[in-house]
Parts: structure tokens; sequence; C-alpha cells
């Protein structure tokens, strides 16, 4: 799949967001180590602690599915028109968690141009734990 189709499948999924309280909408799309696409959309709630961001939701799909990493994800977010959306703090974190050493984060920002980041670009000196 191609860095254009993948943005695609971020774009098309942001169309189902659930979006009532911020009206902001986010799509992801990742491909795991099976060459497996996954996706997601944020997801909000009444309390609004209880926001499911669109990689959460991606993440989640692939885990359940048995994808082990992340080899690339798509993030597109914006009102109406895509905005630059690079990921939140959390969503870095998150994405860290299954990173491979080759793990690319595409952010399409509102000129539709698209940019590629690496996970030390995004989230430098990131936290971790040895496995026990
Ligand atoms: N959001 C995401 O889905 N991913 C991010 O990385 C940034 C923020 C969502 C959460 C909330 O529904 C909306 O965007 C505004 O913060």
């Amino acid at each position: 799949m191609t860095n254009e189709e993948l943005i695609e499948a971020a774009l098309q999924v942001r169309e189902k967001a659930y979006c009532k309280y911020s009206r902001f909408k986010v799509g992801a799309a990742l491909i795991d180590d099976q060459g497996q696409l996954h996706i997601g959309c944020n997801v909000e709630n009444a309390s609004f602690s209880q926001v499911s961001c669109a990689e959460a939701g991606a993440i989640s799909a692939m885990v359940a599915a048995g994808g082990k990493t992340i080899e690339r994800i798509a993030v597109a977010g914006g009102h109406e028109s895509i905005e630059a959306c690079t990921p939140c703090g959390g969503c870095r974190q998150r994405i860290n968690e299954f990173k491979s050493d080759d793990t690319r984060i595409i952010v399409v920002d509102d000129d539709q141009e698209w940019h590629v980041y690496t996970m030390d670009d995004l989230l430098p000196h990131s936290f971790h734990l040895d496995d026990v």
C-alpha cells in the first residue's frame, strides 16, 4: 500500500468520526508488520475525558487482529477541511509502544501535503519499560 493509499484510508475513516463536542474529525490508518491495514477514528463522550483518539482505535484494531508493530501510520484531522494534526502527546506514547526501527508517522497538513516523521522526531527520549 502506498503512502497515498494509506492517507486515503485515513481520510475515509475520518468521515466516521463521532465528534459532536469538538467537531474535530480525525482518522488514522496503519499498516502493521503483517502488511495488514487497520483504521480508527476519534470517538467522543459527554464525559469529555473519555474521548478515544483515532490512533487509539486503529492500534486497538491492530492488536486484536494479532499485529505486533506499526510500520506506517497516517493521521488526518480537522474541523471541516484538513488541518495540521500531528498525534497528541498521549498518542505519541501509544504509537511508541508498538514501534519498530522503521516506524513512520505520516501527517496530512492543511495544504493536503503530507510529512513523514520518525518516532524520534515526535517523541525523543521516550519513556519505556523493559519487558519482565
Ligand atoms: N484527537 C485525535 O483523535 N487524535 C489526536 O492525536 C489529537 C486529537 C481527537 C480527540 C478529540 O476528539 C478531537 O480530536 C479534538 O481534540
